[in-house]
């Protein structure tokens, strides 16, 4: 197999260790990395390879090795493992980097991973950096060259349109990898195969059968010293343009002809394409307050102290959005997130209509609709709600779950979706990273609403911490028939 280099730019940083090692170590423990793979930290800080080895350690974790195999495994890999100070912006520190590692292997840097880890302001000074060194032009016998990066990618359809084509001067489309950790979520990758790899749904899946879809996303974390960066995104750019509609587009679009990346991402698209941009009326925007658990103050969102106590950021949003096509033309699709609720949950809801007809009219319990939940996270799970005769005799009706628990149901571990997403950088496999146009698509919904939302300067509504969020976002769920689950 051909040598392999990764370069993570942005190497002490918090993606870099909590996510990015872990999973290269988890690929490394199940043989998916070459026997000549080496591992590269940059960064601006002053670091030997030994003090970067020990913090790559820390969050190394033995999932796939048994305990007492994992010592001589982390041995090994952090063996591979060096570090190379470097300035972000210097096409000779990139030089010295790739060099180096050439010299490690016989002249031969192989196949190069650059991971950009670092703040998005960062990723065009460092692809110009890489392109002047030569790095992104390389010979293909010399191998191929790969970059990562990872949201946010722009605040608006124009800033993301600049970040494109400022990276497309150094690197073709084919070489960006444009990460949404949620495409790499197990639950999430299953879409496809749920709805397309079982005959039953197809026929069923449009607006004559399903009454709404809901997505949810919810955390119960206050921000924590995060508010630097949320504070400039709010909830909205943070989870709902990409995460969020990353899943919308996979419940809505049409079957892909075939599996490869631009089939799945022309479907996406087409979908992305064909929803609305909301208005101001089909949003409500919440912040949470703070509140006492027992003897603990919990801070508000304002009172964070990297927050500015004046910020009217949205830390929850409700956003009712449609996909004008002729599969879902008048189906609601009821998306909401956010943080300091009642819990952390990612979940998918497929509400069906009522059954028609009056054969079951006279009883007192009249059947409920179906509904086909998928839950991403915690305890990942597919459910399908159904009406059942309650035994005993006479007819009552109860609804009873089909229920699909992956931890019951698989023996497998669910990887982290870091270690999916990039096995499939290695492999050259895009169907699970985003494509320039479906960023700009996903931009082109969002972006007149947040140009609305920030221009307005408006409070959004309080929620105390651990509640569901602002009571509004009920009346608009009831403005399109459906109650929240
Ligand atoms: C990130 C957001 O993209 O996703 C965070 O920036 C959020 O605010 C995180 O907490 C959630 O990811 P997960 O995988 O924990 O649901």
């Amino acid at each position: 197999m051909d040598a392999l280099t990764i370069c993570v730019v942005g190497a002490s940083g918090h993606l870099a260790r909590t996510k990015i090692f872990p999973a290269l170590f988890a690929l490394y423990c199940q043989g998916y990395l070459p026997d000549n793979f080496r591992v590269v930290g940059y960064a601006r800080s002053s670091l030997s390879d030994e003090e970067f080895r020990k913090r790559v350690e820390e969050k190394l974790t033995c999932r796939y090795t048994p305990d007492a195999q994992c010592e001589d495994r982390m041995r090994e890999f952090l063996d591979r493992c060096r570090y190379c100070r470097g300035q972000y912006d210097s096409a000779e520190d990139f030089r010295s980097m790739t060099a180096a590692c050439s010299e490690s292997n016989e002249g031969n840097l192989g196949n190069l991973v650059v991971y950009l880890a670092v703040p998005p302001h960062v990723f065009t000074m460092a692809a110009r950096a890489m392109g002047e060194a030569g790095i992104t032009s390389r010979d293909a016998d010399d191998g191929w060259t790969r970059v990562v990066i990872e949201k946010p990618f722009g605040h608006d359809r124009a800033s993301s349109d600049q970040l494109t084509r400022d990276m497309a001067e150094v690197l073709s489309e084919e070489q960006v990898y444009r990460i949404d950790h949620y495409l790499g979520k197990e639950v999430i990758q299953n879409l496809l195969v749920l709805r397309f790899a079982n005959l039953i749904f197809e026929p069923i899946w449009n607006r004559h059968y399903i009454h709404n879809v809901e997505i949810t996303w919810k955390e119960d974390l206050t921000i924590e010293g995060r508010g630097g960066y949320f504070d400039e995104s709010g909830i909205i750019r943070d989870v709902m343009q990409n995460h969020l509609l990353q899943i919308l587009a996979l419940i809505g679009m049409e079957p892909p002809p075939h599996l490869e990346a631009d089939h799945v991402q022309n479907a996406k698209v087409n979908a992305l394409v064909s929803v609305p941009p909301p208005t101001i009326d089909d949003v409500v925007t919440g912040q949470y307050t703070g509140t006492t658990e027992g003897k603990r103050e919990i801070p508000g969102y304002r009172e964070d102290p990297s927050v500015p106590g004046d910020s009217v950021t949205p830390t929850y949003a409700a956003v009712a959005l449609r996909i004008d096509n002729t599969r879902w033309d008048g189906v609601p699709f009821l998306v909401r997130a956010g943080k300091g609720l009642d819990g952390r949950m990612t979940e998918i809801r497929i509400r069906f209509r009522e059954i028609p007809g009056a054969m079951f009219d006279q009883r007192d319990e009249a059947p409920e609709p179906n509904e086909l939940v998928i839950r991403v996270q915690p305890d990942a799970a597919i459910y399908f709600n159904i009406t059942n005769k309650v035994p005993g005799v006479g007819m009552k009706l109860e609804q009873r779950m089909l229920d699909l628990q992956y931890k019951l149901a698989f023996d497998e571990k669910i990887p982290d979706a870091y270690e999916d997403l990039l096995l499939d950088v290695l492999r050259g496999d895009k169907s699970l990273f985003i494509r320039s146009d479906e960023l700009a698509a996903a931009w082109d919904i969002f972006t007149p609403l947040l140009r609305e939302l920030d221009g307005a300067g408006t409070a959004p509504h309080a929620y105390e911490f651990g509640a569901r969020g602002p009571a509004e976002a009920d009346a608009l769920a009831a403005r399109h028939g459906v109650t929240w689950s």
